[in-house]
């Protein structure tokens, strides 16, 4: 019996941990896909609240673009998009607690706090650019950008860590597109051909939503 409760014991540590460790890393990605399925409609592609929606009901959108916001400390953010507010409130800004699970208000919020930085201007459908990278870059780059892909190991050649915000920021966008679409070194193939000048944005755009 002793040792069943060890076990026991430690398998409600490892669920608790594997818990505390899955709300420690927040995913922007899927946050950004959120925002643009729930938030865009009102609060607009550039967070500044002048989504489609905004004009017809005339109601006003947060800017989250403001200090206010983009100052919050991520679980903070997640608390307010969640935070309760009642069926007949007049700003029409749904209650998502009820309908998100915190670990998407989480990537959402971190989303959010992502929109104002600076590396982050490109403008591509980030949705469709997932799709594009893991057909066409994942092999090499690897499934969330560190460079470690296994064609890329097969072949020994190695790579920037996309997920690296130091490295990132010394890439300009213009050279990000630069080199996706020309290609680079020996072993970085120029896609422009294969893929359309708006499909090279979309992957750069993926690409730099990877930095954290
Ligand atoms: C139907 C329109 C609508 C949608 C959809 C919507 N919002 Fe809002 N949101 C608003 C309005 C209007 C306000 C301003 C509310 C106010 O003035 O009290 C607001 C306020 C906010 C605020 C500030 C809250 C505060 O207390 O300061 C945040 C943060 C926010 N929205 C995030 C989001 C996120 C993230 C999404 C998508 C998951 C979203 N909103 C979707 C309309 C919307
Ligand atoms: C066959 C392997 C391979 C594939 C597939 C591949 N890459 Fe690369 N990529 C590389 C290598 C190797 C480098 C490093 C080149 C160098 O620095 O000489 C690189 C460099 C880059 C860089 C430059 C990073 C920097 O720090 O300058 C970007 C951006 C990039 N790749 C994006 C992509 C995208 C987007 C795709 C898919 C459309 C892709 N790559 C597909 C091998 C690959």
């Amino acid at each position: 019996m002793k040792h069943l409760s060890w076990f026991v014991t430690m398998i409600s540590f490892l669920a608790l941990a594997t818990a505390a460790n899955a709300q420690e890393q927040p995913n922007p990605i899927t946050g950004s896909h959120l925002y643009v399925s729930y938030c865009i409609v009102c609060h607009g592609k550039d967070g500044t609240g002048k989504g489609p929606l905004a004009f017809k009901r005339h109601i006003k959108p947060a800017d989250l673009t403001q200090a206010k916001y983009q100052n919050k400390e991520l679980e903070d953010l997640a608390a307010l998009i969640g935070g309760y507010r009642p069926m007949e409130d007049a700003t029409l800004m749904p209650n998502w607690g009820v309908a998100l699970p915190k670990e998407e208000l989480i990537d959402v919020a971190a989303y959010v706090l992502r929109m104002t930085r600076k590396d982050l201007k490109l403008i591509g459908d980030t949705r469709r650019g997932r799709v594009i990278y893991k057909g066409a870059c994942a092999s090499c780059h690897g499934r969330f950008g560190k460079g470690d892909g296994l064609l890329a190991q097969l072949i020994r050649v190695e790579m920037g860590d996309f997920t690296k915000r130091t490295d990132m920021e010394g890439v300009t966008d213009e050279k990000l597109v630069k080199v996706i679409s020309e290609g680079k070194g020996e072993f970085m193939p120029a896609w422009a051909g294969t893929l359309s000048n708006d499909e090279v944005y979309d992957v750069a755009a993926y690409v730099r939503l990877m930095a954290k």
